[in-house]
């Protein structure tokens, strides 16, 4: 796999098949999603007929990521509109399958609102339908071209903190063009150094228990040409003492109105280590995840997972004997501890990067201040 995508830092899509699209086969309007679960081995599409079969996709990580789970969202209204299927019984089911990113809200929102708005007035359901896909559409390009200013202004300030370039970046998780309508977030930053020759080497942390930073970012960065090293989570404490990590840049699910950060699991004990080490915690996200209305890190709603993710290991070519179809690790019957995200306190977040300005220190004006300069635009 390596040798097809050798140093192809040019190549900025990670797959032969966008993450997400909209398609109209003479059968009926159907949302078409890389199926995430499936890589890095195959790059499988999985056709979305209704949004039932979105919401599933959804729980199951077939499509997942801020940014993305919003556009995903914003189609599936659309999706049950065209098909005429009851939009706001579609719109609450997307909203719901998964709690903590507040993009896949804000997205559906995004588009019921134009349904309703355009029901509203010309009474026609076609209409409305043709509105949310229009509301869809213009979310997944505002989203690539947010992509494109947060590689934009994250690279500046990487440049600006760490002015003897050759940037050693750790990162969590997976936030390349998986995750986005463009280049993703704190990857899309990284990407961005890449291409200018500043970026050293990109560490990759595993991301227990569903591995998104070795089965994806792994994925991406090998496409992208970029010099990566992949480590399991818990060896990051020993490179940070090592001194290998000039910054650490992640995303984020939910930004609070305080300046709080929910992201995956394991993020903020890479704050704490990073505070410890005097190194750089950016947070990369674009202005649709700062949510105001949620007050502080304690009223994020962190998803809960299924305790099978961490007693098993997926590989589907073992015998399957465990209760979630994967191999057991653990004694059966063992019980897990499975949160999908954690929280970062603002104090311990050097800035957040967004398509609108960077916020350092963070603090809950600053945020609010921000929010409202982006209602204006
Ligand atoms: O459970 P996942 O894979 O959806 O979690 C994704 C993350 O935590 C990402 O870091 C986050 O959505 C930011 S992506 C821009």
């Amino acid at each position: 796999m390596a040798d097809q995508y050798a140093q192809s830092g040019e190549d900025s899509r990670p797959t032969d098949i966008p993450t997400i699209r909209w398609e109209e086969p003479p059968e009926g309007p159907v949302v078409v999603l890389l199926d995430q679960t499936r890589l890095p081995a195959e790059e499988v599409e999985l056709v979305c007929t209704d949004a039932p079969a979105l919401v599933e996709a959804i729980r199951s990580l077939a499509v997942r990521g801020a940014p993305v789970l919003g556009i995903a969202g914003a189609y599936g209204v659309a999706l049950a509109a065209a098909r005429g299927f009851d939009v706001d019984e579609a719109a609450t089911g997307l909203a719901g399958a998964r709690p903590t990113a507040v993009n896949l809200s804000v997205g559906v929102r995004r588009a019921l609102s134009a349904y309703r708005a355009a029901l509203a007035k010309s009474g026609d359901a076609g209409q409305a339908a043709i509105a949310a896909l229009v509301a869809a559409r213009a979310l997944h390009r505002e989203d690539a071209e947010a992509s494109a200013r947060m590689a934009e202004r994250g690279l500046a300030l990487l440049d600006e903190l760490l002015p003897g370039g050759g940037h050693r970046i750790l990162t969590h998780c997976n936030t390349g063009s998986l995750v986005s309508g463009g280049e993703g977030t704190a990857f899309a930053v990284a990407l961005a150094a890449h291409r200018v020759g500043r970026l050293r080497r990109l560490w990759v942390d595993e991301t227990r228990p569903l591995l998104q930073g070795a089965r994806l970012t792994a994925y991406e960065a090998a496409r992208s040409g970029m010099a990566y090293t992949l480590l399991t989570d818990n060896a990051a404490g020993s490179l940070f003492a090592a001194g290998e990590v000039d910054a650490v840049l992640i995303g984020a699910d939910r930004i609070a109105a305080d300046g709080s950060v929910a992201n995956k699991v394991g993020s903020y004990p890479l704050a704490v280590l990073a505070r410890y080490h005097h190194v750089p915690f950016i947070v990369v996200a674009p202005v649709t995840t700062v949510d105001p209305d949620t007050p502080d890190g304690a009223s994020i709603e962190v998803e809960q997972r299924p305790g099978f993710e961490v007693t098993e290991v997926a590989a589907p070519q073992v015998p399957v004997t465990g209760v979630g179809g994967g191999m057991p690790v653990a004694p059966l019957g063992t019980t897990a501890y499975n949160p999908a995200f954690d929280v970062t306190p603002p104090e311990l977040v050097t800035a957040i990067v967004t398509e609108e300005g960077v916020v350092s220190p963070v603090t809950a004006e600053a945020l609010e201040e921000l929010c409202a300069r982006s209602r204006e635009v």
